[in-house]
């Protein structure tokens, strides 16, 4: 089995891409990690990726001076590490349109909302200020708007009397743990064809 070479990148805890770093331990996973980025210095998730021992690397806005030279670089790195899918993993930082192109239908975010509900930056928050009584997660490809794309996997989580934000992220959270993985064995697996911009799994 050829494993699909994956480039994680992350800007905090890195909670997801424990997650991935777990399923790709799996002998039977068909991806591995190349490349772990972070555009900052101070994610906890580079130390997780060092920690099994993947290669990772700081890539701070500050040494470019415009959007389009970061993703640049962004896209050299990745292309060094021979990487064949791009996961977002809590990347807190808007990708160049030219970059997202370059990725298409190889590129995958995930996000603490039931999308197309909640977009940016806020979903929890936003959830539980909208008063709604369900709310989850999605992993979706990227395409150049905002937490928009085909979408390839999606969990529920209730939202129960008494939630603030950090309770209900805690427990959005673990269920984007399942569903991560999950969608990048589909992808990597080929199981996955964008038609008329929505996802179709093939059963076989
Ligand atoms: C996750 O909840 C992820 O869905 C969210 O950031 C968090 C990162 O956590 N991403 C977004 O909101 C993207 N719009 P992690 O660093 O522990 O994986």
């Amino acid at each position: 089995m050829t494993k699909k070479r994956v480039g994680v990148l992350i800007s905090g805890s890195g909670s997801n891409l424990q997650a991935l770093i777990e399923a790709c331990q799996q002998p039977d996973f068909p991806a591995e990690i190349a490349v772990v980025l972070s555009n900052k210095a101070d994610a906890y998730g580079l130390e997780r990726a060092k920690l099994v021992g993947i290669p990772a690397h700081v890539l701070s806005h500050k040494d470019f001076g415009t959007r389009d030279e970061y993703d640049a670089e962004l896209h050299q790195m990745l292309n060094r590490h021979l990487v064949d899918v791009v996961c977002l993993a809590g990347f807190m930082r808007i990708l160049s349109d030219g970059f997202v192109a370059r990725w298409h239908d190889a590129m995958i975010n995930i996000h603490p909302s039931l999308l197309p509900s909640f977009k940016g930056a806020h979903a929890i928050r936003d959830a539980l200020a909208a008063g709604v009584k369900v709310t989850g997660c999605s992993v979706h490809f990227v395409r150049a708007e905002m937490d928009s794309g085909p979408i390839i996997a999606q969990a529920a989580v209730p939202v129960l009397p008494g939630d603030n934000e950090s309770k209900l992220a805690a427990r959005v959270l673990e269920q984007e743990h399942k569903i991560y993985p999950l969608a990048l064995r589909l992808f990597a697996d080929g199981k996955l064809t964008v038609s008329d911009e929505k996802v179709v799994i093939s059963a076989s």
